[in-house]
């Protein structure tokens, strides 16, 4: 049986368009799902809207359109993103349609008939702009907006009872929650006593969610609802073959809903008797320009910011710095001029000029056809073999989801095979050595050719520009082989892949 890999994005809410944070984490969950394609494995790769609570209901008043309007706008705008950047989602959830709904349901029902819900009084502070209930001590840090002291009766999940059996997990699974660091704080926030989850909102104050099943008087908690997503998708408790074919999920996250991923969501799925995720990955935040992106500093990185970098070296150009340089492990900054710079120096020179120079020199003395290899002799067979090891390297970087340091050594074997040419100057050898000039160029298109293959994941429509142009029959999401590439196929014209960007533009 072939292996299988699911993975999943945050279900974004829609009180806010796409940004380059819930940018950065779909095109991660994408470029993942790619690499895991290429290596044969059975991928589903899901994303979607989170589409209940009071701040859609809010907004939907204030803009005088239905709740569900509302949705249906804002989650067009992601749909639309995804597709425009070419991502490969296998599917797209909404938490407002039915096929969710009714698994929500059934989920509550099961663990109300099996005592692990109950009704209980509730006196204490809740914060009406993240919608939680609070702590005495979250009140007096004050970190919770819009506080308020409420007395309501509610619903409550057992999530206590599964405090020592969910340290043991995190314990025993290493790679359970990761990076390390979150795990120690997941870990860290589990010495206190767990309390027990409110996961339901009298109808009097919200109706914009689903309504429970065993109380009409009352919807459920918005994360309740959205964290069960992830198993409505794959059909859980409807197709059985397709749930098993699928689950557990590697989740990615955002720092900041750790303890909703890590504790709710584990318990959850403790109390229904379903298997847990086999990872849970929360990578840091993307800063701006140095500071915590705000709308009002001026740093906020928005869709028409991110559209004006796609309008000037193209979105895969923005993937690929996202990718390289986004915040896996801590936070990362980004900047401007840091953006063209890394464009200018990996693409535009390295990747863009290496391409221009070997295309102009296989026009000039070989009619445009791709030249035989002779005799390989050891820098040729070293690129070769290099090629060979980055593809292992490759994928066990992947294992560890190091997207950054696997575009590093693709980065870095470009660059040998500039170096290639600069010590084999096949410019100067073709006037005397022709056969020796080709197995120069030879060598080279094939090292760059399995490199543009390993970079297909993070840029797909350049890489394929790229490798259509040499007609060599490559299906690019397939892995491409140093030795596959055919001699004597003509190799068609190419537009400048990566033209150079003036960093004079830059304001
Ligand atoms: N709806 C919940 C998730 C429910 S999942 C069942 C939610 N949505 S969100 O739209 O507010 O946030 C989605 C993700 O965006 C989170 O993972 C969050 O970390 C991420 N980001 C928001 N701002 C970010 C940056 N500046 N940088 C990187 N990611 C950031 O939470």
């Amino acid at each position: 049986m072939k292996n299988k890999f699911y993975v999943t994005t945050p279900l974004y809410y829609v009180n806010a368009e796409p940004h380059i944070g819930s940018i950065y984490t779909t095109v991660l969950a994408d470029v993942l799902a790619s690499y895991h394609r290429m290596k044969g494995e059975d991928v589903f790769f899901l994303t979607g809207t989170d589409e209940h609570g009071q701040k859609v209901q809010q907004a939907a008043e204030k803009n005088n359109i239905s709740p569900q309007e509302h949705c249906d706008k804002y989650s067009k705008q992601f749909r639309e993103i995804w597709k425009e950047i070419d991502l490969r989602n296998d599917d797209f959830i909404c938490t407002t349609e039915k096929r969710h709904e009714r698994i929500v349901k059934k989920i509550l029902m099961d663990l109300y008939e099996k005592g692990e819900i109950y009704k209980g009084k509730y006196e204490g502070w809740y914060s009406i702009a993240e919608e939680l209930f609070i702590t005495q001590k979250e009140y007096e840090e004050g970190k919770y907006r819009e506080v308020k002291k409420i007395s309501e009766v509610n619903y409550y999940f057992k999530m206590s009872k599964y405090q020592e059996k969910l340290i043991k997990h995190i314990e025993e699974n290493p790679d359970f929650i990761q990076p390390e660091n979150r795990r120690n704080e997941v870990l860290g926030f589990l010495k206190q006593p767990l309390r027990d989850l409110c996961i339901s909102r009298p109808k009097t104050r919200l109706s914009w969610g689903i309504e429970l099943p065993f109380d009409k008087d009352y919807v459920t908690y918005v994360w309740f609802d959205a964290l069960i997503n992830y198993i409505s998708a794959i059909k859980y408790s409807i197709d059985d073959e397709n749930f098993q074919r699928y689950w557990p999920a590697v989740h990615l996250i955002g720092k900041d809903i750790l303890t909703t991923h890590c504790v709710y969501w584990p318990t959850m799925l403790m109390a229904a008797g379903i298997e847990l995720p086999k990872t849970i990955f929360a990578h840091g935040w993307w800063m701006s320009e140095g500071k915590k992106m705000s709308k009002s500093l001026g740093n906020f990185i928005d869709l028409d910011t991110v559209r004006e970098y796609f309008e000037n070296v193209g979105d895969n150009a923005f993937k690929y710095f996202l990718m390289k340089n986004g915040p896996l492990f801590g936070d990362s900054d980004f900047s401007k001029e840091r953006f063209y710079r890394v464009y200018n120096s990996d693409l535009a020179n390295d990747f863009g000029n290496m391409i221009n120079r070997i295309f102009k020199l296989i026009d000039k003395y070989f009619d445009s056809k791709i030249p035989e290899k002779m005799n390989l002799g050891k820098n040729e067979k070293t690129l070769q073999n290099n090629s060979d090891i980055l593809i292992e390297d490759i994928f066990s970087l992947l294992e560890n989801f190091r997207i950054d340091e696997m575009l590093n050594k693709i980065i870095s074997y470009l660059g040998s095979i500039n170096k290639y040419l600069e010590d084999e100057e096949p410019w100067k050898i073709a006037k005397s050595d022709l056969d020796k000039t080709g197995t120069i160029l030879y060598s080279a298109l094939a090292s760059l050719r399995v490199a543009a293959g390993l970079l297909y994941p993070v840029m797909s429509s350049k890489m394929n520009d790229f490798l259509t142009v040499l007609n060599n029959g490559d299906k690019a999401e397939t892995l491409l082989k140093w030795s596959e590439l055919k001699s004597g196929t003509k190799i068609g014209k190419i537009k400048a892949l990566f033209p150079r960007f003036d960093m004079k533009k830059i304001s």
